[in-house]
């Protein structure tokens, strides 16, 4: 992105797997599980916990939207991140988001919408069935993982909300707490992080109202407790830590283009053929491997996603 990054190193040499692991025996010692208690209807009064990070949610069926490759291990996934609000390094949001409190945490929907309102986290994670949709994640930078997250389409809430006929384009914004969050304190965004589709992006099958990673609460590293996953856009289009779903009739203003315009678009679909001005996109590396691979058109969900841009010019509207 634009802060010059350290080069790659292989996620499973930065933090040593015990760390987490001893936050997760520590959280699951404190008793959570509150939200999958009361999903189940079974109502126990818990404290409380200042993360969930670690619960097991209930067996998840695996979506046939699937990608079928293997998917990157837990430790890479949760030590090799980008979220600026922890720090512009890949490791930081793994070293430095446990600061931050998913519950009580609340997700607000509003403005071209018929019922506007805002959800407990319970409540979300009771909204739909959740499944897993393992993914391919390509990041602007020339990096990808595979990724079996847990959720259910974006679409289940936005329906809920009934957007009126003014309702164009969906704006997402993130938590944005410089108490919680050190990288917050310093300017080198422009806080809240926002993102945005147009509606029928938002409403397509693919886009994930995410909630969990490997069949636990997403970790906080990974935007937790409940972020977007699109997996035919760059990986900077799925904001993390979300607090609010905005439907808008104007294209909204988003972080990272109004950042550099030039190089990060409203789009931001995967394209190869459509270079960076500052690297080439023709080619990535798999987080755990040797060697690049091509990157592939939407990042291999052409055939889902295409028809979305039919006679848009995609050079134009990177
Ligand atoms: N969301 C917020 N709020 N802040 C961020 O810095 N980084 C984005 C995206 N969502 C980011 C964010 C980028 S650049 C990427 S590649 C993905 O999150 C990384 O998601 P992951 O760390 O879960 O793999």
């Amino acid at each position: 992105m634009l802060i010059r990054q350290k080069p790659d190193i292989a996620a499973s040499e930065i933090t040593p797997r015990h760390l987490f692991e001893g936050r997760r025996d520590f959280i699951r010692a404190a008793g959570v599980g509150i939200a999958l208690a009361s999903a189940t209807g079974a109502g126990i009064l818990l404290r409380p916990a200042p993360a969930l990070a670690g619960t097991k949610l209930p067996a998840l069926r695996r979506s046939p939207l699937s990608a079928t490759e293997a998917a990157n291990s837990q430790a890479d996934i949760t030590s090799y991140n980008n979220f600026y609000e922890f720090g512009t390094g890949k490791e930081d949001p793994g070293q430095n988001a446990h600061t931050l409190r998913t519950r009580p945490w609340t997700l607000a929907i509003e403005g071209e919408v018929k019922h506007a309102k805002v959800y407990d986290l319970d409540e979300l994670l009771k909204l739909a069935p959740l499944e897993e949709r393992i993914y391919r994640l390509r990041c602007v930078e020339g990096w990808s993982m595979v990724i079996p997250w847990a959720g259910y389409p974006l679409s289940e809430l936005i329906r809920r909300a009934e957007p009126t006929g003014r309702a164009h384009f969906v704006e997402f914004i993130s938590a944005a707490d410089p108490e919680q969050m050190p990288g917050v304190r310093r300017p080198v965004l422009e806080w809240p992080y926002a993102e945005g589709l147009r509606l029928d992006e938002a409403m397509h099958p693919l886009a994930l109202l995410t909630l969990g990673l490997y069949g636990e609460v997403l970790p906080n590293q990974n935007g937790a407790p409940v972020r977007v996953t699109l997996p035919w856009k760059y990986g900077f289009k799925s904001a993390k830590s979300l607090v609010k779903i905005r439907l808008v009739e104007r294209q909204p203003r988003t972080t990272w283009s109004s950042a550099a315009p030039r190089e990060y678009g409203f789009y931001s679909n995967v394209n190869p053929q459509v270079d960076h001005p500052r690297w080439s996109q023709a080619r990535e590396r798999r987080i755990g491997e040797l060697g690049k691979r091509a990157t592939l058109p939407f990042n291999g969900y052409a055939d889902q996603v295409a028809a979305l841009y039919t006679g848009m010019d995609l050079r134009a509207n990177f």
